[in-house]
């Protein structure tokens, strides 16, 4: 695996590439892998001839009180894991040549953005589409992959890919949980023994939206109570929201007459954790 921490340096690989017919597959992560990140590599390997992860602990992303410092990193197990999964290239850009002082530029996806996390981290969307519209510029893929886990970015991105013309096919990649359940994150190393089987209230709750819906219910103010009443019976659990949406467009949704996404944020201690799942899609 080729290490690769300049952008000048990262363009020309990708144009080398490009030249010689390879089809470049990319998954950006902000790093700490997990098998959810893995799961991503897994998947854009068959569409591709050369895969390029970026680790990027991206700060336009962050809040002010988001603790961007406080971010995991782990360069070296990440590296073994990439290793392990015979990925090509590892771009590590640094922050002062992502954003040089006098940068300027950001993309705003202007509704995808609102409602759900938009509502709770402002400016969250503009810094992620930012950045990935800048490492898309510098990796040059033909095929990028984004999880389902953070399905407002998934659809935030293909927003912008298809808005700015960007010439890059956008591929979902299915939420990887922990045997118990538990959504895979990054953030979830934050959570205290005791948090963490707290927090497992969150899939079970929307797991009793879903059973709710294929036992016959529609409604989407039922299903979301439900939900909702199953979380607030956990102590040391703080809803932020939970709502049922469309897969494609986002948009609110009364009636579940087409597939839906269930999503949700909740703080657990002090960490901001966010779940899914979809109901109404064949699987
Ligand atoms: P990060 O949180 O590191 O996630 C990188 C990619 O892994 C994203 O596409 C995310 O949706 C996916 N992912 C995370 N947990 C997952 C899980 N349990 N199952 C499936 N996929 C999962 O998302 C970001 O970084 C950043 O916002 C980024 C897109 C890199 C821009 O900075």
């Amino acid at each position: 695996m080729r290490l690769v921490r300049k952008i000048r340096e990262m363009q020309k690989v990708s144009d080398q590439l490009k030249q010689e017919g390879k089809r470049i597959g990319f998954v950006p992560t902000m790093g700490y892998l997990h098998d959810g990140h893995l799961s991503l590599v897994r998947k854009v390997k068959d569409l591709c001839d050369v895969v390029v992860v970026s680790i990027f602990v991206n700060p336009t992303q962050f809040g002010p009180g988001e603790n961007f410092k406080r971010y995991p990193r782990d360069e070296e197990g990440d590296k073994a894991k990439l290793e392990g999964e015979a990925v090509d290239l590892l771009f590590i850009p640094e922050a002062s040549d992502m954003y040089p002082s006098g940068y300027q530029t950001y993309v705003d996806v202007t509704e995808v953005s609102k409602g759900l996390c938009g509502d709770f981290r402002p400016g969250h969307f503009r810094g992620v589409a930012t950045v990935v519209a800048k490492l898309f510029n510098i990796v040059k893929p033909d095929v990028a992959i984004f999880g389902e886990k953070d399905y407002q970015q998934l659809l935030v991105i293909k927003r912008m890919v298809e808005d700015l013309n960007f010439d890059i096919k956008i591929i979902p990649g299915v939420l990887i949980r922990e045997e118990d359940g538990m959504a895979m994150s990054s953030r979830n190393t934050y959570l205290s023994p005791e948090e963490r089987k707290r927090a497992l209230i969150l899939y079970r709750s929307l797991l009793k939206g879903k059973d709710l819906f294929q036992s016959g219910e529609r409604k989407a103010s039922i299903l979301l109570k439900a939900v909702r009443e199953s979380i607030k019976s956990m102590d040391g659990v703080t809803l932020q929201y939970v709502e049922i949406r469309d897969v494609e467009t986002l948009e609110k949704i009364k009636n579940v007459d087409k597939p839906a996404v269930i999503a949700l944020a909740a703080i657990v201690g002090s960490v901001r954790l966010i779940d899914n799942i979809i109901i109404g899609r064949s699987e």
